[in-house]
């Protein structure tokens, strides 16, 4: 009888910090309330909250996510930084037998709330805190990297940081997956929602200026595989993937 158990596969390299992350001064200045204060994630992790914010699309957004993992998630993923929500568990429960997962965040406090909603920490899924404009991990480390409305709350300078590392560590062949707002055009949510970027997310209406790509590196040659837009054109999902024959 073959008794012999195949090796398991070995995760992406990627190493927790040395010392202590410093907080973004954007991060800090602008969104202490959202995501850096103690008493935040009492406070806006619940589902009515979150859907408040994303105007009744949030299951509709997450399961947006899910749509390109028909089969379940097999090989590696990495997930650049926490929501709140629903998000990480669903992507956990839809982990096949190998798959893995890697969530990034910069604030311990973001990670902490993540891993209190998940059932396998440090086994199928790894929870690291790392600043997004600088992935501690090799080139070419993941089969799907996914972005979930961090684009729009990053200035524009850490924004493309945050997008070549995303394009960096995903695999030849391997895709990227963003959900974020788009521009919504002659939307009844319009003013209300421009009215939200300027009291409260000072960098989002880039979001409704360029196109996602308009911030990837120069010479990506990414391929778009999926774009979709929700909520007659307030968000949007694309999913592009690294050509195969990159290094
Ligand atoms: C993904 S975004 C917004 C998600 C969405 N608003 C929600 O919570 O459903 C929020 C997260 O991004 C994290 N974040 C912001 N800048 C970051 C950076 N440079 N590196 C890693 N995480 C970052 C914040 O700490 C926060 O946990």
């Amino acid at each position: 009888m073959d008794s012999q158990k195949t090796a398991p596969r070995p995760l992406p390299d990627f190493k927790p910090p040395a010392e202590p992350l410093e907080i973004p001064a954007y991060l800090h200045d602008t969104y202490w309330w959202a995501y850096e204060h103690p008493k935040a994630p009492g406070f806006w992790d619940h589902g009515f909250m979150i859907n408040f914010i994303l105007l009744g699309n949030y299951n509709r957004l997450v399961r947006a996510v899910l749509e390109e993992f028909p089969d379940g998630i097999s090989g590696d993923m990495l997930q650049v930084s926490c929501a709140y929500g629903r998000l990480t568990p669903s992507l956990e429960e839809a982990l096949t037998e190998g798959g893995h997962l890697d969530v990034i965040d910069i604030l311990p406090t973001q990670l902490d709330t993540v891993r209190k909603k998940l059932k396998h920490v440090d086994d199928k899924v790894r929870l690291i805190q790392c600043d997004a404009t600088a992935l501690n991990c090799p080139d070419n480390s993941y089969d799907h990297v996914l972005m979930f409305f961090l684009p729009h709350e990053v200035p524009e300078k850490e924004r493309r940081m945050a997008m070549s590392e995303a394009i960096r560590v995903t695999k030849p062949g391997g895709r990227i997956i963003f959900v974020e707002f788009t521009n919504p055009g002659f939307h009844p949510f319009r003013l209300y929602e421009r009215l939200v970027f300027l009291l409260f997310e000072p960098f989002a209406v880039d979001m409704w200026r360029h196109e996602l790509t308009y911030w990837f590196p120069e010479g990506h040659n990414c391929i778009t595989l999926n774009h979709e837009t929700y909520f007659g054109h307030f968000f949007q999902k694309l999913v592009v993937q690294k050509p195969s024959d990159s290094h």
